[in-house]
This record gives structure tokens, sequence and C-alpha cells, in this order.
């Protein structure tokens, strides 16, 4: 029922607000305590203030006399002692923790309105005031009044009976609260996790949450990340079959014909031919391979890019010289428009093999007589570059799926022309590498236009 997290949270959560309710409830004590003891002391001060006012008028026997019966009921106990000190009455027998806080006392501290001449409540017996009889301005005696600091202490001890009991409560409140929170906090979090291991597991997850807050965000993510996971799995299954069928087909082709080479009695312009079929399947599983090797290399992000600034004229330039005398031959003219001051930060040798990429296509998948033609120019913050063909064409439906990897339109079609399928998915990474885009439209029998926009900064 406990796991860790809840309970590191909630241990967290009950120290941080015991401490704070300690804090808050050692300071309540203080000041009710100490306000309690203020009280009595007032108490004790203005009774004895009052006798005082009393014997000042009428200073007789009679009057000292009712002066200390009246407090012979009370919890307080008065002295009155005349002006040598002696003790002339009282209201209750005076001991000798009495007769000493009288003898300490300082004559010529006390002020003619009394002053508490003892308040250590928690170490004496009593705490007591004296407020002196002042008649034609000598002094003719004291009242002193004593209270039992036993009572002070009983009130006091009531006082934190109370609040102890209440602090109980307060914990146990504060421990369901913190228990219910850290499961409310906790309980999204540990679903999540099991989640996550079930990924690790290579399980999907299917995570549903009405959570509108940072949890419910991480849930959609995860759930996402679910997804996606899935996708790359069937994604690698699929590729991984397609490029076992690929490097199998040119094998089994070799193998064939090297059978039939090994028979003897083969004349020798066939052993030619088929030597060269086994060539031409060599080189192909080359390209494949390297191809595959390149794109495997995007993948773990270990190929980099090379920015250069350079001027796009002088690339098409370059590129336009070497396709030329392959375009010729199949008869197909080859034609570019490039303004002079288009300027690029790219890495040209990657960005060659996009284009070399492009234009092998519109050469491959066009017949002769055909024209390819190539055209740049600025659009607002982007380089747009497109490539058109008049060539075959490419029916609707493959259209999504011509960057993937493998993807071709008609294998035997595009077997014949050497194609591996993975052309424009490489090209695909490279423009994307350099933050432009790359689509295609194509009509299957007039022809296709592939557009690339290159940011120019
Ligand atoms: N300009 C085009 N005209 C007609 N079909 C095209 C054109 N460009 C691409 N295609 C189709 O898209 C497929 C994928 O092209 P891609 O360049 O990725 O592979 P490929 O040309 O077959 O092989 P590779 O480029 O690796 O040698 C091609 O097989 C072809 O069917
Ligand atoms: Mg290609």
């Amino acid at each position: 029922m406990f796991n860790k997290l809840s309970l590191k949270t909630g241990l967290l959560f009950f120290i941080f607000i015991l401490i704070i309710e300690s804090l808050l409830f050692f300071i309540l004590y203080a000041t009710l305590a100490n306000d309690r003891v203020d009280s009595v002391m007032d108490n004790l001060l203005t009774r004895g203030n009052s006798h005082s006012a009393v014997l000042e008028d009428y200073y007789d026997e009679t009057t000292i006399e009712h002066v200390a019966r009246m407090e012979i009921a009370s919890e307080y106990s008065v002295v009155i002692t005349n002006g040598n000190g002696d003790i002339i009455n009282s209201s209750n027998p005076v001991d000798q923790e009495m007769k000493d806080i009288m003898e300490n006392m300082n004559d010529e501290a006390v002020v003619h309105k009394g002053e508490i001449i003892e308040g250590q409540w928690k170490q004496e017996k009593y705490i007591a005031s004296n407020s002196p009889i002042i008649i034609n301005e000598n002094t003719a005696g004291h009242v002193f009044m004593f209270a039992d600091t036993n009572s002070v202490k009983k009130l006091v001890g009531q006082l934190s009976n109370q609040f102890v009991f209440i602090f109980m409560i307060t914990i146990v409140l504060t421990l369901i609260t913190t228990f219910i929170l850290s499961r409310f906090i906790t309980l999204p979090l540990i679903r999540l996790k099991g989640a996550t291991e079930q990924l690790s597991k290579g399980k999907r997850v299917e995570l549903f949450t009405e959570r509108r807050d940072e949890l419910g965000e991480l849930a959609k993510s995860i759930a996402e990340l679910s997804n996606e996971l899935e996708y790359l799995k069937t994604a690698r299954n699929e590729f991984l079959g397609s490029i076992s069928h690929e490097l199998r087909t040119p094998l089994t082709y070799m193998k064939g014909y090297a059978d039939i080479i090994n028979r003897q009695d083969l004349p020798s312009d066939e052993i030619k031919e088929y030597t060269a079929i086994i060539r031409e399947e060599t080189e192909h599983l080359t390209k494949l391979i390297k191809n595959l090797f390149e794109l495997a290399k995007m993948d773990h992000n270990k190929f980099s890019i090379v920015r250069k600034q350079i001027q796009f004229r002088g690339l098409i330039e370059s590129i336009a010289h070497r396709i030329n005398p392959v375009f010729a031959e199949k008869g197909i003219t080859f034609s570019y428009q490039c303004p002079d001051d288009i300027f690029v930060n790219i890495d040209p040798d990657r960005f060659e093999q996009v284009l070399i990429n492009v234009l092998d296509n519109a050469l491959k998948y066009s017949s002769e007589g055909g024209s390819v033609y190539l055209d740049v120019h600025k659009s607002g913050k982007n380089t747009e570059i497109t490539v058109s063909d008049q060539g075959d064409g490419i029916p609707e439906k493959d259209i999504p799926f011509l960057f993937d990897r493998l993807y071709r339109v008609e294998k035997s079609r595009s077997r014949n022309s050497g194609g591996t399928g993975l052309g424009l998915a490489i090209s695909k990474e490279i423009v994307e590498s350099h933050g432009g885009t790359i689509q295609l439209s194509s009509k299957p029998g007039k022809g296709t236009t592939v557009f690339i926009k290159l940011p120019l900064e």
C-alpha cells in the first residue's frame, strides 16, 4: 500500500507541517500562559493597592482588622506591616518564605502605587506585591499580598493539558491530510512508472487521464511515445524484411549464373554475358549496401553536415557538367535556370548528392526525347529548387511512400534501372538536416516535379 515515493513526499510534507505547527503552538501557548500569569499578578497588585488606599484614609485598628479578614476567604493572603516593618495583621499565618520576601524587598525602590516584588512563579512558593501605605508623605506601613504559585502552576498546567490534547488531534489530522495528499500526487506518478516499465518491456500502453495539469501532459507524452515506439517497431520489421529481400534477390541471380558458368560446355560469349550480369548485380549490391550504411549513419546522427557559404549557381553548373553526357546518351535534354545572386550556407557535397539523386530519378524514369528542367529562385526567406521531368510519373497512391526507405513504385521497372529505393530517403534526411523540406508531385504519364525548399539563413 505504501510506496517509496508517497512515503517520502508524505514524510517530508508531514515534517514540515509539524515544525510549523509546533512553532505556532509554542508561540500561542507561551503567550496564553504569560497572559494568565500576568492577570494573576495584576489582580494581586490591584487588590493590594486598593487595600493600601483604604488604609491611607482610615489607618486604625478596625480597618486593618477588616482588610485582613477580607482576604481570609480569598485565594490570596494579605500581610500588613507598620512603618518599622513589624507585622501588625495578616489574613493567614505568615510562613518563613513570606518573611523572606518581605525582608528582601527594597524599600526605596517601591513606588507609591505599589509593585510586584516577587514574580518568579516557577521557582518560588509565592508571588507577591507590595503596596506602601503613605500618610502625610511618610510610609506608615505596607500591604503585602501573596498568591500561592501552586494555583498559578495549576492554571498553566491545565492550559498545557489542553494544548497537548489539541496538538494530538492536529497531528492526527495532519497525518491523514498528508496521507491523502501524497497519494493524490504520487498515485498518477506510480501509474506512469508502471506504464513506462511496460514500455521498456516492449508492450504497448494506453494511458487515459482526465487531468489537465503537468501530470496529465506527462501521461499524454508517454502515450505518444508508446505509439511512436510501436510505429518504429513495425517500420523496423518491415525495413529488415525488405532489406533481406533486396539482398537475397541479387544473390540468387549471382548464384544462378555462377552455376550456369560452371557447366563445362558453355560457349565463351555466353560466359561473358553471364559474368557481365554477375558484375552488374555485384555493383547493385555494393550501391545498396553503401546507401544503407549512409542512412544508418544518419539515424545515429553520426553524419555531420559541414556548411560552407557558396554561390548556388556554381554548384548547379558543376552538376550539369557532370550529368550532361549521361542525359545526352539517353537522348534527354537537360536545362537549368539559376540567378547569380543566390548564396547559401550548405554542405555542398551532401547537397550535390540530393540534386544528383533527384536528377538521376528524372533521367531513369524518363524516356528518350524527354526533357528535364531545373529551376532555382528565391522566394521570401527560402531558396526554392524545382526539378521537373516529362517521364512516366507516379501513381497517386504511391506518392505518400516515396520517401520511405526501399520503397519503389514498380519493383521490376526500377530494378531494371538499378534503383535501390533509397535515393529519396537519403535526400530527405539531408534536406531536413539543412532545415529544409522536400516534396514531390506527379501525374502518371505526364511527369514528375520535385520541390526543395531551403532556408536562406
Ligand atoms: N522522377 C520520377 N519519375 C518517376 N518515378 C519516380 C521519380 N522519382 C522517383 N520515382 C519513383 O520513386 C521510387 C523511389 O525513388 P528513389 O530515388 O528513392 O529510389 P530509386 O531511384 O528506385 O533507387 P536509388 O535512387 O536508390 O537508386 C523510384 O523507385 C521510382 O519508382
Ligand atoms: Mg533514385
